[in-house]
């Protein structure tokens, strides 16, 4: 079975139990400021499992484009991959766990036929402190169906993960409980670094056993959670449940299912071969790179694991329009297509090689994903480009190699029979790259080390790649804390005022329209808890006392008050319908939400396309509107920073 057949079992298998299958959301969320990139299915359905309601109702599945950016660095390995696909299923408030649990075991081992003997499961232990109960019910659940096949049920209560390389799997046991850290969700993590607001739960993992010998280099015995690649996660039932609090974690409205499976490792389970790049959803571009690089895939894992990776990753943010530049989430694609570049040289492939593979990536993903194929150019051009100018500033960078001296110890003494770097000894100006230099390389010109130690070998020079590895972890470590920090910033902490923004931004659209004309719409949103960024289609820079318009046409409009009113309605009819404005209808599933505003007087303000969510009242609008920034954000796109002051 391949990835496309997989893909299309599971939307069909979960169709069959009443699931509405809507379409991938874009890589970059929209209203969601939280992260740069959606990096799970549930990131587009937290309105719903907080509360909204659903256009498609309760039981909602899709399979979502994902794209981890933390994982760049980790791209290399069998499974680490920056972009990838989940499937998932959502119960918003309908079924719970005496659904999902047998549901996904049977299409795990009933529709794709994996083997019920090489299946384990993990479940949630609970949290005393925090009130949370261990999850008794999903073990019941497990070890029934584990019994129906005559397959041994026992349980295992593991707690740590450290716990369960010290203590190992006993012969018979099929299930583990762990803590927070294995078995919990949420989109921070573990519930301490839940902010205010935020929404997770318990979870129940399924592992595939690939039954490779475990790497002690891990520790001292194997389990489900352990990182040795013996056994691969390929399912998570997270049981949303709970909302943290000021006072604590109380239980949401409804109960809520959320399951994810990356279907690569799903893939790399059903081909019982745990290298995900030997999926057919990968392996056609490996095979392409071997014809023009002439290297086997086998003696150069990691360079070709990288340009697949990266080419894949980079194919499908442009088709997402999101190009290489220097802010945001441009610079991730300028990262993927130099990073890119780089092991070409490695491999030793001709310039200009890049767009052949990204070709080679839009066939296989095209039946499924058609904005690939209709944006097919755009995508291959882009990749040229970009690969052309990066070669420009590499020049640049190779000519640092030059410049570059260190002053080393090379004369060794004995001090207690050891062997010391005599560092009174008059020190030795060799050429060498030092630690630092070699990090610049990396960040600035997108030099991997292995590249940095080759060119440094050609030229006679000596690479401090000890030091590198060592402020390479410091940057990882800076980067992460980066990420956690902006989740902590973003919608979750503040939900109120980032609503309150949402439904300004639209409020600004319609003056915008109004004062500018017809041709105006929505080319991009982000809000934060401090301000609208919005983007538009508008050819000109517009002058001071038009902006001062649209700020009173706004101001204007909030304070004389009006309701916001949702209807729901087929896609269909909301597009032949010329008083609702929308931009990007592809990326709405065939049932729409379309947001009203109107004035006191029940004039119509504003009809937009929307997810929401949006205030009920323009009262609750708190603030005066206010035009920070207006410039260019592309050719023929401008950008309104505002707040409400
Ligand atoms: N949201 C869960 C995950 O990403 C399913 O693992």
């Amino acid at each position: 079975m391949n990835g496309n057949q997989i893909r299309k079992k599971y939307l069909d298998y979960m169709a069959e139990r009443g699931h509405a299958i809507v379409p991938s959301s874009a890589l970059v969320p929209e209203n969601d400021p939280t992260t740069l990139f959606t990096g799970s299915g549930m990131q587009p359905m937290v309105p719903y499992l907080m509360g909204e309601t659903h256009p498609k109702g309760t039981r909602i599945a899709d399979s979502q484009k994902c794209f981890r950016a933390e994982d760049i660095d980790e791209v290399g390995d069998n499974s680490h991959t920056t972009f990838f696909e989940m499937l998932g299923n959502w119960s918003l408030g309908d079924y719970f766990k005496s659904e999902q649990i047998p549901w996904i075991y049977s299409f795990l081992v009933d529709e794709i036929k994996l083997d019920p003997e090489r299946i384990y499961v993990t479940t949630f232990i609970g949290d005393k402190a925090l009130g949370i109960p261990k999850d008794t019910e999903s073990v019941e659940l497990w070890q029934k169906l584990f019994s129906k096949r005559n397959l041994s049920s026992d349980v295992a209560e593991i707690g740590s993960a450290d716990n369960g390389y010290k203590r190992g799997m006993k012969e018979g046991e099929r299930i583990f409980y762990y803590d927070a850290k294995e078995n919990w969700w949420s989109r921070a993590g573990t519930p301490d670094k839940m902010p205010i607001g935020e929404i997770g739960g318990g979870d129940s993992e399924m592992f595939f056993d690939f039954g490779t010998p475990h790497d002690k280099k891990y520790g001292e015995h194997c389990h489900p959670a352990c990182d040795c690649g013996r056994f691969l996660e390929i399912g998570n039932s997270v049981f949303m449940e709970y909302k943290k609090t000021e006072s604590g974690f109380v239980k949401l409205p409804k109960q809520n299912v959320d399951f994810g499976g990356g279907l690569e490792r799903i893939l790399a389970a059903v081909n019982d071969n745990n290298d995900v790049y030997k999926s057919d959803l990968l392996w056609p571009v490996i095979e392409q790179l071997q014809t023009i690089s002439g290297k086997k895939y086998e003696d150069n894992l990691e360079a070709f694991r990288v340009i697949t990776d990266h080419i894949r990753g980079a194919v499908f943010m442009i088709g997402d329009d999101v190009n290489p530049s220097n802010s945001e989430q441009g610079y991730f694609v300028r990262r993927l297509i130099r990073r890119a570049v780089r092991y070409t040289d490695v491999l030793g492939v001709n310039s200009g090689q890049l767009s052949n593979l990204a070709r080679a990536v839009i066939t296989i993903y095209e039946e499924q994903y058609p904005n690939l194929s209709n944006n097919a150019e755009n995508i291959k051009n882009t990749i040229s480009n970009e690969e052309e100018q990066f070669r420009k500033t590499l020049e640049k960078g190779l000519k640092q190699f030059n410049k570059i001296s260190l002053q080393i110890h090379l004369t060794s003494k004995e001090v207690n029979g050891k062997k010391v770097i005599d560092t009174s000894a008059k020190p030795i100006e060799v050429k060498a790259i030092s630690a630092k230099n070699a990090f610049d390389l990396f960040t600035t010109y997108g030099f991997p080390i292995e590249l940095t130690e080759e060119i440094a070998q050609e030229k006679g020079l000596v690479v401090d790649k000890k030091g590198f590895t060592k402020l390479m972890d410091e940057h990882r470590a800076k980067s992460r804390a980066g990420a956690e920090q902006k989740f902590k910033g973003g919608l979750a902490d503040h939900s109120n005022k980032v609503v309150e923004y949402h439904t300004t931004t639209h409020l600004l659209l319609a003056a915008l329209r109004k004062e500018l004309g017809d041709h105006v719409h929505q080319a991009g949103s982000n809000i934060t808890s401090e301000r609208l960024r919005f983007d538009f289609t508008h050819p000109d820079k517009i002058d001071s006392d038009t902006l001062k318009k649209i700020e009173d046409e706004v101001n204007k409009t909030i304070s004389d008050g009006g309701s916001v009113n949702i209807e729901f309605m087929p896609k269909s009819e909301a597009e032949n319908d010329e008083t609702i404005e929308a931009s990007f209808w592809d990326r709405y599933p065939d049932e729409v939400k379309v947001y009203t505003i109107k004035n006191p007087s029940n004039k119509i303000v504003s009809r937009e396309l929307c997810g929401g969510p949006h205030v009920n009242d323009l009262s609750q609008i708190d603030g005066v509107f206010k035009i920070k920034k207006e410039e260019s954000s592309a050719a023929g796109i401008r950008r309104i920073k505002a707040v409400l002051e």
